[in-house]
């Protein structure tokens, strides 16, 4: 069983795609995929309605997500934690217990070596078409790691 916790700021806009996206690209039942916020302002939301519009727009429902806040104990619950940007990459490491729980930690996007900026653009305050740009980068890079980890099968 391969455990995977996508984690941005709020959990409304960018971790929802990438646990949806991820799990719609994996077809083996040996998975489990969750995501979760470094934040707490919008624990018990549904993903941002922008979010999941360009996700309905590609094939994908993510309504029924909610959002919760990281915590210590998601360490133990999941083998590989891939933060969508480095900022929140330092929020979790700050909540690392021992070494085994910094190396479960990456960033998503370094596991997409065509891109060099390695955060995952926040669209929050932005339109519409920086939704559109985070669906197109994280679909590319789930399809990355799903050949990595040959969760295909
Ligand atoms: P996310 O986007 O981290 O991709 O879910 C954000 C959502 C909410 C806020 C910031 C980023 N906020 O400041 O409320």
């Amino acid at each position: 069983m391969t455990r995977i916790l996508m984690v941005c700021l709020g959990n409304i806009c960018r971790s929802p795609l990438a646990h949806g996206i991820l799990q719609s690209q994996i077809s083996n039942q040996n998975f489990h995929i969750d995501s979760a916020g470094t934040g707490a302002y919008h624990i018990g939301n549904p993903p941002d309605p922008r979010s999941i519009s360009v996700a309905k727009k590609y094939g994908l429902d993510i309504s029924n997500q909610k959002a919760r806040q990281f915590k210590a104990e998601d360490f133990d619950a999941f083998d590989i934690i891939y933060a969508m940007d480095k900022s929140n990459y330092d929020n979790i490491i700050k909540l690392a217990r021992t070494k085994d729980d910094v190396k479960k930690v990456k960033l998503f996007l370094d596991e997409n070596p065509l891109v060099s900026d390695k955060n995952v653009p926040d669209p929050y305050y932005g339109g519409e078409d920086g939704f559109e740009t985070v669906y197109n980068l994280v679909a590319n890079t789930c399809k990355l790691i799903v050949k990595k980890l040959n969760l295909a099968q």
